[in-house]
């Protein structure tokens, strides 16, 4: 869809209009042009779910009506087959007198088709990205992998074999996202700010971040890191303990190296029992050894 006429204000006006319209914008044909125009601007990266923002406590601004948006597009949207067909016979390729892949989603979220000109590399082997997603130029994405909608993904990431990147996660420039890594999603409610992950950061392999965590610019997260909410974490180098409040999610420092370790439980039947419970720790902030461990292979890319 082309977007020279793109007015932020009056699609935002009209995205409002249609969500609160609650069950009767289904049908309605602005509506869905309107959410067309949406998934397209945010596939351009014209729009975001989030995006920085000085101004705000976190730094990062969550645009609570995108989100309205991508919403209103799963309740237009009706359930369709896109199973994977032969479209030179016009019809599903079968397999043992089924369907090879089935595929059925709403008709309003496609998965994403790409172009050389589009300077993203797709490696061959099955990775799917979701109409309403960004990838900028120079991301590489190697299957598995699966890029949710309303997903920001900068110039230079790389998501790498079973990553998922879940829906309005917003991913900085040069990223490394290594295998396994699980970046998790934030429809709702929509004024919650999704997974924020600034640029440079290494999020090492099986690695999850959750429940609108913000790691901040140059961060590690070594193999195995699990952070959410509700799991506080300990900086040895400065003696805090950094955790989410009401207001403000889990926010890991710039350049800081975390790792999974543990704590002992010092009270009740746990201690009694000496039981630990798992807990991400900041070991150090990144220095010149971080940097010769996570350098990505230059020849790769
Ligand atoms: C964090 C990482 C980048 C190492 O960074 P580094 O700056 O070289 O870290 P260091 O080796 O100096 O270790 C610093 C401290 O953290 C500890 N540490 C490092 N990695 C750790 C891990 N994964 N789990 C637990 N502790 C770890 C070290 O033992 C050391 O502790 P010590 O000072 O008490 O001995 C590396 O361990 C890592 O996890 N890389 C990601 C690997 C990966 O997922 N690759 C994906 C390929 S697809």
């Amino acid at each position: 869809m082309k977007l020279e006429n793109f007015d932020l204000q009056d699609l935002k006006a009209r995205i409002e209009q249609h969500f609160a319209a609650g069950a009767d914008a289904i049908g309605n044909d602005d509506a869905l042009g309107s959410f067309i125009e949406l998934r397209s601007a945010l596939e351009a990266g014209l729009l975001r779910a989030a995006e920085p923002d000085s101004a705000a406590p976190t730094g990062w601004r969550v645009n609570a009506w995108v989100k309205r948006g991508i919403l209103l597009g799963f309740r237009i949207g009706k359930l369709v087959d896109l199973s994977i067909a032969d479209h030179t016979r016009g019809e599903t390729l079968l397999f043992g007198g089924h369907p090879q892949i089935t595929l059925i989603d709403k008709d309003t979220y496609p998965a994403r088709t790409f172009t050389p000109e589009d300077g993203v590399r797709i490696v061959a082997g099955g990775s799917s990205v979701r109409s309403g997603a960004h990838v900028a130029r120079g991301v590489i994405i190697v299957p598995p992998a699966y890029v949710n909608t309303g997903a920001y993904v900068d110039e230079g990431a790389l998501v790498d074999s079973h990553a998922l990147v879940g829906s309005c996660a917003q991913i900085g420039k040069r990223v490394h996202l290594s295998a396994a890594a699980q970046i998790g999603g934030v429809l709702e409610p929509v004024n919650a700010s999704p997974v924020i992950i600034e640029d440079d950061v290494l999020v090492g392999g099986n690695t999850g971040v959750y429940e609108g965590t913000i790691v901040r610019r140059g961060a590690v997260l070594a193999a195995g890191t699990i952070l959410t909410r509700g799991t506080p974490v300990y900086d040895v180098v400065h003696g805090t303990i950094l955790k989410a409040t009401a207001e403000t999610p889990l926010i890991i420092p710039e350049r800081a190296v975390v790792v999974p370790g543990s704590r002992a439980v010092t009270a009740g039947y746990g201690r009694q029992m000496g039981l630990s419970v798992y807990t991400p720790v900041i070991v150090k902030y990144r220095d010149e050894k971080t940097d010769l461990s996570t350098t990505l292979e230059d020849l790769l890319r």
